[in-house]
């Protein structure tokens, strides 16, 4: 099934491109709170959740693929599907530790 193993190629490239880790990226913008201008670290909070759930769907359609096309490819594909869940969750418990640090940032700049 040619067809098929071409479709899972062009899939894998997607997820890999669009990953920057979002965990560092979290903690990064944690650290240099102070130098984020207004509500970015937000937007960047809401950026990186969206990114992780893209990749967990991209994972789910490429095994789904990799399936399709008879390629064993199963136990790496679920790995990275794990992983992209594991930041997915890791976004979700800071986002409220986030905003409530840009809401103190904020208070602090209009007193
Ligand atoms: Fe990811």
């Amino acid at each position: 099934m040619k067809a098929a193993r071409e479709l899972l190629i062009t899939g894998l490239k997607n997820p890999h491109a669009m990953e920057r880790q979002p965990e560092e990226m979290v903690e990064w913008q944690a650290e240099r709170m102070v130098a984020v201008a207004g509500d970015e670290v937000l937007k960047n909070t809401f950026g990186s959740n969206a990114l992780e759930h893209f990749e967990i769907t991209a994972y789910k359609s490429l095994l789904a693929m990799a399936d399709r096309a008879g390629i064993a490819m199963r136990s790496v594909l679920e790995q990275s599907l794990r992983e992209e869940e594991r930041m997915a969750r890791w976004v979700d418990r800071h986002v409220e530790s986030l905003t409530l640090q840009y809401m103190q940032k904020e208070a602090r700049a209009a007193a």
